[in-house]
């Protein structure tokens, strides 16, 4: 059985009203970021749904977290802590302010915990990043952000792949003194490229305004500034993204249960995420994790998968979602992040819920018979 009607690029369900806002925008002759329509919308939303004083739209992810530490006032001779799994940028943003990267091992939540950021603290620490993974939460949220807040250390939270989810009943990018999200393709809000950087703060917040290139917004003194603003028709795709979100994820929430379902039945895979019913609330709904004895077996899965047409993640070499491909490694790894594969949940018609279920059921479990390992 195919499933012709499986949506995984979800940008796509809006096209028509992200059609008619862009349409508008160029009708109007309104695409200058400055005086722009779409971008405070996005902004002031993107605000809300984070419960954050304010966002400023930016033109990627990667340049939201360089804001972000440079609103903090990280600077040369300090050090930024990163995790283990995440994405390039995180360390590049510190690098590219002069500072040192040191790497926090992940556990089997691809997270770390407060004891894996702990002894890499130092007086030299500058910030600690702790991005929220696959769709999910960083469940030792709450305890890191108070441990570092007790030190003075500022945390931002990397929201590129949380569109939606909440840790321990407040929004994922609440917790930390500033947040970044990204409206990259592959994300669940999706405008090609693209992002926004959130905080409370307003003198953090007017500075990282006038550095990201608002020439209106003055700062207490000279400072060099550069360009990294969203451009006014990439606002116009994301808006209409960001009305259907709720819909969106009730409906890939409604079948990442059947998924969890069917493949806690497949023998061979040791962890499931989400594992409990307040684990899928507080996801996305837009992932499947799951955890196999090697990584070899995981290699061969995400393989079946991929070759039945499902879409999955295995990070494998040269993957830059983790630290063996970036200039530094944690010291002591906790797991071997090569045992987790994930799979994409689409958007499907509810009546198709079970049997997509059921046939991804199937391609493991046969996948992992094979395998000779
Ligand atoms: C965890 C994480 N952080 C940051 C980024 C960077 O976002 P962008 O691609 O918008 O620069 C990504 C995107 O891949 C990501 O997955």
């Amino acid at each position: 059985m195919s499933f012709d009607a499986a949506v995984y690029q979800y940008s796509h369900l809006t096209v028509d009203h992200q059609r008619h806002q862009v349409d508008a925008a160029l009708t109007a002759g309104r695409i200058a970021t400055l005086g722009a329509r779409y971008i405070p919308r996005l902004e002031q939303r993107a605000a809300a749904l984070l419960g954050r004083a304010e966002a400023i739209a930016v033109d990627s992810g990667s340049s939201g977290l360089v804001l972000a530490l440079r609103g903090l006032g990280v600077r040369p001779g300090q050090e930024v802590i990163i995790p283990e799994v995440g994405w390039v940028s995180m360390g590049a943003a510190a690098a590219a302010l002069g500072a040192g990267v040191r790497v926090a091992a992940v556990t089997e939540t691809l997270t770390p915990t407060w004891e894996q950021i702990a002894p890499l603290i130092t007086p030299a620490t500058g910030a600690v990043i702790l991005a929220h993974l696959r769709g999910r939460p960083a469940p030792d949220t709450p305890r890191i952000a108070a441990e570092l807040s007790a030190r003075g250390i500022p945390l931002v939270e990397d929201c590129a792949q949380a569109w939606g989810v909440t840790a321990a009943g407040r929004p994922a990018g609440a917790w930390g003194q500033a947040a970044v999200l990204s409206t990259n393709t592959y994300k669940v809000i999706a405008t090609g490229e693209g992002g926004l950087v959130l905080a409370d703060e307003p003198r953090m917040l007017g500075f990282m305004r006038a550095v990201a290139g608002d020439t209106r917004q003055p700062t207490p003194q000279a400072v060099w500034r550069g360009k990294s603003r969203m451009n006014e028709l990439t606002a116009a795709l994301a808006l209409p993204q960001l009305d259907f979100l709720p819909t969106l994820l009730d409906s890939l929430r409604a079948l990442q249960q059947h998924v969890v379902s069917a493949l806690a039945t497949v023998e061979g895979i040791t962890g499931l995420a989400p594992a409990t019913a307040e684990d899928t609330s507080q996801s996305n709904g837009s992932l499947v994790g799951m955890w196999l004895p090697t990584a070899t077996l995981a290699e061969q899965a995400a393989d079946a998968l991929f070759r039945a047409g499902f879409g999955c993640w295995w990070p494998g070499p040269g993957d830059l979602h983790t630290a063996a491909a970036w200039p530094v490694q944690p010291e002591q790894p906790v797991v071997d992040v090569r045992r987790y594969l994930d799979v994409q949940i689409p958007w499907l018609p509810a009546g198709e819920h079970a049997a997509f279920a059921h046939q991804l059921a199937a391609t493991l479990t046969a996948a992992l018979k094979e395998s000779p390992c």
